[in-house]
């Protein structure tokens, strides 16, 4: 009964809190919190009056939200047109100063006070109309009555919000994967609904040059389609064979610029350059330094079609083909920037700089005069030299680049910004150096990479949970005022090698957009987790009712697995995020879990028998069930969790290394060899291996008493394109002491990534010892070839 009082007073704390905090994210500027007196109302009745023109195309939108989401039809009024105020309804009142107002906190400032029948909202500019618009579609609630017509609340608030950064950015890869105009517009809808305000549109790269360049048709008659696309992570499984592509006309790009700007978004279009440009050198091989070569094609990437000549490249990563710096290659881009350029109202061009390999630059004897004539230190020089030339002629046109931070290399080009992805360095760099900075540390910036350490579906990069980005702070505190004065903002970046549809893209985005937002709009102080925490399932709640697709992973508890006291069984915690309350579950061998806050921990031992108690008093209903129940406030989910435990003799027992694992993949200590996980997901699971870097294995088992054995197997792993190769050698040996062991070495043999030993009949021992002999330095023609091996090991099981 205890317990059940324990979920009583943490459901009614939640509810409690919610009826003080407005369910706005992100978080407004100043106050937040629910106002004295009756909630506004809002019904088919209710009339918007307004005081400006500027205003009238805002205001349309403001009905058309109304209607599509709510299914509410407002009148609006001009207040010039005298139209008498109903005392009878609800009235909002939108009133932009003067022109020569100034709120002091920009044009994207807005009030609101709402209380019973009057909402008052006051900006400086439209924009601020247009933020406040968002606030308000997050705080809209149904009012059921019976018998009364659709009628909704909102609560009584009284606020004033505005920005703490001027550049608050999402980015949307659609070279590697392309979206569909109408799929963009709603990508742009995402970004307006948290407050961000510039749209970063990656339209060329190796794998689709994805925007029309009339000059040069064959940009995307020949570079916006690949003969086909591996299939699954890097190198890939296989080729898909199907021919993959697609582009803007410059009249849809208008549309989605147009359409952004109505959303108070800028598109900032970004033409890779010099690296990341086989698509653009597939339909023109001048471009390259070596026009007469086919495209490297990595060798262990499957392949669709022809590898003659050059080509749009079908999987992911760096190639050395770039563009050539010669005059063809600045005429060229000259030509397309004077297309691009017209077409996007932005003050910015972001013309890529990463990842440019030197190799096709060292081997051309034409880059190489071009080092000595200009004096250039090196190809590093040369890329500084390349970066700088475009600079002249796009800062010649009135507008500013903008590069990652590759462009650091070599010198900075005079009035670039530059974009920090590879971490914090080159954005503190480029402030001190008084260049203006925009973060995008890809962690925990890249929302690309995986939600969950237990994520299903193919992600690229490392965990990137939602506390993480919510925790980003885009000042780095290594600058003074001055230099910090230069960041103007951050953005989340969305590579799209893994982004096969809208669904995963969506999946991708939410709920880390939000978490994001907060990151970029609300004041440092006001940055808080657990308040962030209590506003998430209103978060869900709304994507839910737009039919948008998002991440469960926040509910995903941690699921910690240690040995029990006695090493006779594995004890099983399940950690959730919100109060650090822990989750409990049941039957962990088969799929299906819910689960209820609440502080239990489970035995689970070899028999399977492990106790149910808590589910018995708290749903008697399940008693007998092999399952747990799972809870979170405001909201239920059912995991599917491919957590399966197999017992075996060694599960849970003491096991000692002697060597210790790489700091990269320790795994959870020697514990990870004998926890009962096998990992069926590879690298997607990376805490469940240990890893060796060019080290051996060598394990040792105590099984507590003198035991019988029948078989031995080690479940290793092997990704040769991660340098992960399997043992050269698998040894088994056996000992009563722990010190002696037998110097007989049992056989076995590999089947895919298990060695099995067949123990000699009759053979007992209480301690076994496994060594794994790492393959040693890769040899030539292997992936990684003269660098140590990886060994992964994930289990070690004693029948
Ligand atoms: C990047 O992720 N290569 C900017």
């Amino acid at each position: 009964m205890k317990k059940l009082t324990c979920l009583l007073c943490l459901l009614s704390g939640y509810i409690l809190m919610a009826q003080h905090t407005l369910p706005i994210v992100p978080m407004p500027a100043e106050d937040n919190h629910i106002s004295k007196g009756p909630d506004f109302k809002l019904n088919n009745k209710t009339i918007i009056y307004y005081n400006s023109n500027e205003l009238t195309s805002k205001v349309i939108y403001l009905q058309q939200q109304l209607k599509s989401l709510f299914g509410l039809s407002l009148k609006a009024f001009h207040k010039k047109d005298g139209n008498k105020i109903n005392k009878n309804n609800s009235n909002i009142f939108i009133d932009m100063g003067p022109a020569d107002w100034e709120s002091g906190k920009g044009k994207e400032y807005y009030s609101i006070y709402a209380v019973s029948n009057s909402m008052s909202i006051v900006v400086e500019r439209p924009e601020g109309f247009f933020y406040s618009i968002q606030t308000i579609l997050q705080c809209i609630r149904p009012q059921t009555r019976p018998g009364k017509t659709r009628e909704y609340i909102i609560p009584a608030m009284n606020f004033s919000d505005y920005p703490r950064f001027h550049y608050r950015g999402m980015h949307l890869d659609v070279s590697r994967h392309f979206f569909s105009i109408e799929q963009v517009k709603r990508y742009i809808d995402h970004l307006a609904a948290y407050k961000f305000n510039t749209f970063h549109w990656h339209l060329t790269d190796d794998q689709g040059w994805r925007i029309e360049i009339k000059k040069y048709p064959k940009l995307t008659s020949v570079g916006a389609y690949r003969n086909g696309t591996i299939i699954g992570s890097y190198p890939g499984t296989g080729n898909d064979s199907i021919r993959y592509g697609g582009f803007y006309t410059q009249e849809q790009i208008k549309e989605v610029v147009k359409y952004a700007a109505e959303r108070f978004i800028t598109v900032i279009p970004e033409i890779e350059m010099p690296g990341h440009s086989s698509a653009a050198i597939a339909a023109y091989p001048q471009l390259s330094c070596f026009p007469g070569e086919s495209s490297q094609v990595p060798s262990n990437t499957a392949w669709a079609g022809s590898r003659e000549g050059k080509q749009v490249q079908q999987s992911w990563g760096v190639f050395e083909d770039v563009f050539c710096p010669s005059d063809y290659t600045f005429k060229f881009l000259e030509d397309v920037l004077d297309e691009i350029i017209p077409l996007f109202p932005s003050n910015y061009i972001h013309i890529g700089g990463d990842e440019c390999p030197k190799e096709s630059w060292k081997r051309s004897a034409f880059c190489q005069q071009l080092i000595k004539e200009n004096n250039l230190k090196d190809e590093h020089g040369l890329q500084s030299y390349f970066i700088q030339r475009i600079e002249k002629y796009i800062n010649s046109k009135g507008k500013k680049i903008i590069g990652w931070d590759e462009i650091l290399e070599g010198g900075l080009a005079p009035n670039a910004t530059v974009m920090s992805w590879r971490g914090e360095e080159g954005g503190i760099a480029a402030a001190r150096q008084n260049h203006d900075v925009i973060m995008t540390a890809q962690n925990p910036l890249y929302l690309n990479h995986a939600q969950s350490n237990r994520e299903d579906s193919i992600t690229q990069g490392g965990f990137n949970p939602i506390e993480n980005v919510y925790n980003y702070e885009p000042v780095p505190k290594e600058l003074n005022e001055n230099e910090a004065s230069h960041i103007l903002g951050a953005q989340g970046n969305m590579w799209s090698e893994h982004l096969l549809n809208e669904k995963k893209l969506e999946y991708m985005l939410f709920p880390r957009i939000a978490a994001l937002s907060e990151v970029l709009w609300s004041p440092k102080a006001k940055r808080d987790w657990n308040d962030f925490e209590n506003r998430l399932p209103g978060i869900f709640e709304r994507l839910d009712a737009r039919g948008i697709n998002y991440s469960k992973a926040y509910y995903v508890p941690t699921i910690n697995i240690r040995p029990s006291g006695d090493h006779n069984s594995i004890v099983l915690k399940a950690l959730s995020k919100k109060n650090n309350a822990l989750f409990y579950f049941g039957n962990i061998t088969r799929s299906e879990f819910r689960i209820y806050p609440d502080s239990v921990m489970y035995n689970i031992n070899q028999s399977g028998v492990y106790g149910l108690r808590m589910i018995d008093k708290l749903m008697p209903e399940l008693q007998g069930e092999k399952w747990g129940l799972a809870f979170m406030p405001g909201a239920s989910y059912i995991f599917k969790t491919d957590i399966n435990i197999s017992f075996n003799k060694a599960t849970g027992k003491k096991i000692s290394l002697a060597n210790q694992p790489s700091a990269n993949y320790p795994g959870n200590g020697a514990f990870t060899l004998v926890d009962g996980i096998q990992n069926e997901k590879g690298l997607a699971w990376s805490s469940e291996f240990v890893g060796f870097s060019g080290n051996d294995l060598e394990a040792v088992i105590d099984l507590a008493e003198v035991t019988s054995l029948s078989r031995i197997r080690l479940h290793a792993f092997e990704q040769h394109a991660s340098w992960i190769y399997l043992p050269a050698t698998v040894q088994v040996s056996f000992s009563n002491d722990g010190i002696n062991f037998t110097s007989q070495v049992e056989s076995g043999h590999w089947d895919k990534n298990i060695f099995i030993v067949s123990v000699s009949k009759g053979t007992t021992a209480r301690y076994v010892k496994l060594y794994a002999k790492n393959l040693g330095i890769i040899p030539a023609g292997k992936p990684g070839s003269g660098n140590p091996a990886w060994l992964f090991a994930d289990e070690i099981e004693v029948e």
